[in-house]
């Protein structure tokens, strides 16, 4: 189903008196706010001698004097004035190029659990002791061969790992207990401080990348943690980390500190840089994706996670995940659901029988307790366990610890319906693997946890024949913990459903590759319990970033492009898991790009691929044959059977709707063919040998939809080794496909936190140049609603009765080029993107939006929505 989309409230953006745009996707504009880059040998004096000459005031932001970026952030602080100057900044022959700064939040990763002040101890996890040798049997790393390679002494020893995030807390003792020379955290900065959190206060770079947010402590774990009582280490356990801060405390990261990040690390030397943050794009010509593309051009892999928007199918790439050559990762599910437990026990009957184990939750006022359960029915596959309100006969549950399912809607829900019973303590049991944190703040409720789905089961069991189960819960401050691992037989190994989809507008293949980022133990800042389980492609992409250093130590190169077709070919397709049931064809590349990363078989395969996917583009643009070479790296000939491996093809937009379809898309069964220029290559040892490919789109299908046909060419070598390559294609026109939803894009006012229409004629009163705006001021708005990226919109302001196309010109803050898909309102105070006030009067916006592939002078490559008349007067 496509549809309307929700608009963010500009409510706090309106007090400014210049145009305001909030884009409901997560990197919204900072006021004012611009990044520079200085041509050749330009030092940033000459931009801002100018600023003063010209009377401008504005704040320094940051420094970008890096070799691959050379530049400046600032901010004007007469944002009256702000688009005539930025207009006369970017005319100037020193100025290569100039970007709005766009912020980007911490990625809404899922915690699962976090732990407490109870961590276990070496005598109290097995799993400690399995870990100490170098058997790895940590189920990320056994799912993506790390464990091989581990066995083999491969540990990453001597490379530089940087990790741009919210910092690492180096106390740890599993990341090392100190920072700088000879430690594990052993280079990087802190470039904004603590009380940074985006937004026009500009950061405060203090050296200490210590990190208070979490985030930050996770990935770097995931990379290289150190033996510790949880029983597991990180990748890459004898590489160095370098903490790049980019967030403070809270809030969000400006793309002119990205930038910083990428270009500090590479200049410090760092083997590998990652990056687990993102915003909705789709375009590589983002000015964070342009300066990462630089650092992989240079010889530095990066990796970004894929994003954590699976919800909104196809077409969702994340910046700067979708740059040139950088490697987005998408996440697959772990098998194992990891969980530490705390200790408690229950009665059947009259005795105390067993003890079971269950995760804290929000409230936890728990105390020490001894209460009968209850539960509402004793199935123990209702979907909908106490998702509606409980019969009237319920009883007063206030003595009781009520036992819900949970599923399909929220806890919330849940935990409202039998609260309004009287209950005051909650006991979740899981409908899949492992127990999580519940959140679930609600009036009268005191604690609540979760317990696993086998526990529930025989509870449930037991009620259901009438015997009482009393649960003696030891408050969670001071209970026993211990880890407990359970096998995910229903989502392990499968693509996480959260993963965000691809390819980009353009059919950039993304994302590259997948790895384990569902449901993953790491390491957590001391002062956050030390460890916890999260799940996000947060998670993933530090994992892909600790194989790269794997398979580098092994092949004894960097070369992004060659690590990256070696990681694309070697990796292990899946099914198609909607969450609830696999299916019987592949996951689409859209979705898990060439599949589950295999760290040994890249590290060790003789036969490599000159690319590491490959895009037919759209029937416009239709690359009628691609070529790419394999080279035998063996001292023996290779001979390679050629076959075609379909995945499953997907719709891209709703039917009947001009929305991209939500999770799950549509299928259809109809598949590309792919014809070999041979179907069987001997390639020569340490020699190479070209193959050309020419697809077939699949016929008879709704093109309007944008079906995406995609899949693998499949190799197998005489050696015994077996490799793909993933390609898509769009069986359909990009460029005819409809990008402004119209009938959503009209006048609204920005005071009206619904953002509904305005009538025709209605009056706003503008504040006007010299006068201030109040809190009240009421702006004409005009809401754009994208169904698709637009490369280009624009927003013109046009006398009514002067005549057909008389225009003003566009308002301020147009044209805006690269615009994600989503909602936006923008609002207009009079001011012309020529820096002048437009005249009272009365006037419609007309917005322009251009089709993907558009031609911008061609004006039927773009969807028009003109607003009704409405008249604006100055105060
Ligand atoms: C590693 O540990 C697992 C599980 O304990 C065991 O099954 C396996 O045989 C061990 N492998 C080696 C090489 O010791
Ligand atoms: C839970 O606590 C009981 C009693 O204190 C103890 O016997 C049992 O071993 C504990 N269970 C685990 C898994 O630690
Ligand atoms: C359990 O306790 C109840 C009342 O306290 C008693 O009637 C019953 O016989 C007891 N059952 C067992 C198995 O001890
Ligand atoms: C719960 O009992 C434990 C001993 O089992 C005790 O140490 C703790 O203080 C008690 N907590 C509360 C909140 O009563
Ligand atoms: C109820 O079921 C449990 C386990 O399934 C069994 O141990 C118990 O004897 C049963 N009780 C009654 C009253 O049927
Ligand atoms: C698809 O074709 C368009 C038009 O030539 C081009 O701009 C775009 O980069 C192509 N996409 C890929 C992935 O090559
Ligand atoms: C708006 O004003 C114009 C010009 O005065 C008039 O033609 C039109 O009917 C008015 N529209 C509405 C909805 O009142
Ligand atoms: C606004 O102020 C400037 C000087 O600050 C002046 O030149 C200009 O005429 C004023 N404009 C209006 C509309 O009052
Ligand atoms: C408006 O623009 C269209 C297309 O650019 C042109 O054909 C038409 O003559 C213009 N009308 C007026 C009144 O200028
Ligand atoms: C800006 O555009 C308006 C409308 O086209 C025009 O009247 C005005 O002269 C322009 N101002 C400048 C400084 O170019």
């Amino acid at each position: 189903m496509g549809g309307a989309l929700k608009f963010l409230s500009l409510a706090a953006a309106v007090l400014s008196p210049a145009v305001q745009s909030a884009v409901v996707e997560e990197a919204p504009r900072v006021p004012g706010a611009y990044i520079v880059e200085l041509a050749e040998d330009h030092a940033p004096a000459i931009l801002y001698n100018k600023l003063d000459e010209s009377g401008q005031k504005y704040e320094h932001r940051m420094d970008l004097s890096y070799n691959l970026f050379k530049g400046v952030s600032f901010r004007l602080e007469d944002l009256k004035a702000e688009e005539e100057t930025a207009k006369q900044i970017a005319a100037m022959p020193e100025i290569k190029q100039m970007w709005p700064v766009r912020e980007y939040p911490i990625p809404d990763d899922k915690v699962v659990w976090t732990g407490n002040s109870q961590t276990p101890t070496p005598e109290t996890s097995s799993l400690y002791t399995r870990q100490s040798s170098d058997n790895d049997t940590f189920s990320p790393h056994v799912m993506t061969q790390v464990d091989q390679l581990r066995a083999r002494g491969v540990r990453g020893a001597g490379i530089r790992v940087a990790v741009v995030d919210t910092g690492i807390d180096y106390d740890h003792p599993a990341l090392g207990g100190c920072f700088g020379e000879g430690c594990l955290v052993s280079f990087g900065t802190d470039l904004v401080g603590d009380d940074y959190t985006g937004g026009a206060t500009p950061p405060v770079p203090d050296n200490d990348p210590d990190d208070c947010g979490g985030h930050g402590s996770h990935v770097a774990g995931i990379v290289a943690a150190q033996t510790n009582p949880y029983g597991f280490t990180g990748a890459a356990p004898d590489v160095t980390l370098g903490a790049y801060r980019v967030f403070g405390c809270s809030g969000s990261a400006g793309n002119d500190v990205l930038i910083a990040a990428f270009n500090q690390a590479y200049e410090d030397g760092a083997d590998i840089i990652t990056a687990s943050i993102g915003g909705a794009s789709g375009w590589t010509e983002d000015p964070w994706a342009v300066a990462v593309s630089r650092i992989v051009e240079a010889g530095t892999p990066c990796t970004v996670s894929a994003g954590n928007s699976g919800d909104q199918g196809q077409f969702y790439a994340s910046t700067a995940a979708n740059g040139k050559g950088v490697a987005s990762i998408a996440s697959v599910d772990n098998t194992q659901a990891p969980a530490i437990l705390l200790n408690a026990s229950y009665n059947v009957g009259n005795r105390s029988t067993g003890t079971f184990g269950w995760t804290d939750g929000t409230p936890s006022d728990w105390g020490n307790i001894s209460l009968p359960l209850w539960s509402v029915n004793y199935n123990t596959s209702d979907p909908a366990n106490a998702c509606s309100a409980l019969p009237d006969d319920t009883p007063d549950l206030s003595g009781y610890i009520v036992l819900v399912r949970r599923g399909s809607c929220t806890f919330v829900q849940k935990v409202q319906n039998v609260v309004a019973k009287g209950a005051k303590y909650v006991m979740f049991y899981n409908n899949a693997a492992g127990s999580t944190s519940v959140t679930a703040e609600v009036d009268g409720l005191v604690a609540v946890g979760m317990t696993t789905a086998d526990t529930g089961a025989q509870w449930i069991s037991l009620l259901s024949n009438g015997t009482d189960v009393v649960l003696n819960i030891v408050d969670p401050d001071s209970a026993s913990q211990y880890p407990s691992t359970t096998d995910n037989t229903a989502t392990g190994g499968f693509l996480s459903t959260f993963t965000s989809w691809g390819p980009t507008y353009e059919l950039d293949f993304y994302p590259q590759f997948s790895a384990p980022g569902g449901m993953i133990l790491s390491t957590y800042p001391l002062e956050l319990g030390g460890y916890a389980v999260l799940s996000g492609t947060s998670m993933a992409c530090p994992l892909a970033a600790a194989v790269y250093a794997l398979v580098a130590e092994v092949r004894g190169t960097f070369e992004p492009a060659m690590l990256e077709s070696v990681i694309a070919a070697t990796a292990n397709p899946n099914l198609f898991h909607n969450g609830v049931a696999a299916s019987e064809f592949l996951a689409p590349t859209t979705q898990q790009g060439a599949g589950l990363i295999q760290a040994y078989d890249a590290a060790y395969t003789n036969a490599l691929l000159s690319v590491s996917s490959i895009s037919f583009n759209d029937t416009d643009n239709f690359v009628s044959t691609a070529e790419f070479t394999i080279r035998n790296l063996g001292g023996e000939p290779i001979t390679f059977d050629l076959s075609h491996v379909p995945a499953g093809t997907a719709y891209t937009l709703a039917p009947n709707s001009i929305y991209p379809q939500e999770f799950p898309n549509e299928f259809t069964s109809q598949a590309a063919s792919l014809s070999f220029s041979s179907d069987s290559v001997t390639v020569p040892a340490n020699s190479e040998s070209t193959v050309q490919v020419s697809p077939s789109p699949p016929t008879d299908l709704a093109t309007a939809r944008l079906p995406v046909y995609n899949g693998y060419i499949a190799l197998n070598g005489s050696d015994g080794s077996s490799l793909s390559l993933p390609y898509l294609g769009v069986a359909g026109s990009m460029r005819a496909a409809t990008v402004l939803d119209t009938r959503s894009s009209y006048l609204t006012s920005s005071t009206d936190p619904d953002f509904n229409p305005v009538p025709a004629n209605t009056t706003f009163t503008l504040p006007g140049r010299n006068s201030t705006a109040s809190r009240n001021t009421n702006y004409p708005s005009v809401a754009i609603s994208l169904a698709l990226g637009s490369p280009l919109v624009s927003v013109e302001a046009r006398p009514v009765g002067a005549g057909g196309n008389a225009t003003l010109g566009d308002i301020y803050g147009f044209p805006a080029p690269y615009n994600p898909r989503g909602a936006t309102v923008s609002s207009w105070n009079g001011l012309l993107a020529n820096g002048t006030l437009a005249p009272a009067g009365s006037y419609r916006l007309v917005t322009r939006a251009l089709h993907i592939y558009g031609d911008e002078s061609d004006a039927s490559d773009y969807d028009v929505a003109t607003s009704v008349p409405f008249s604006i007067r100055y105060a």
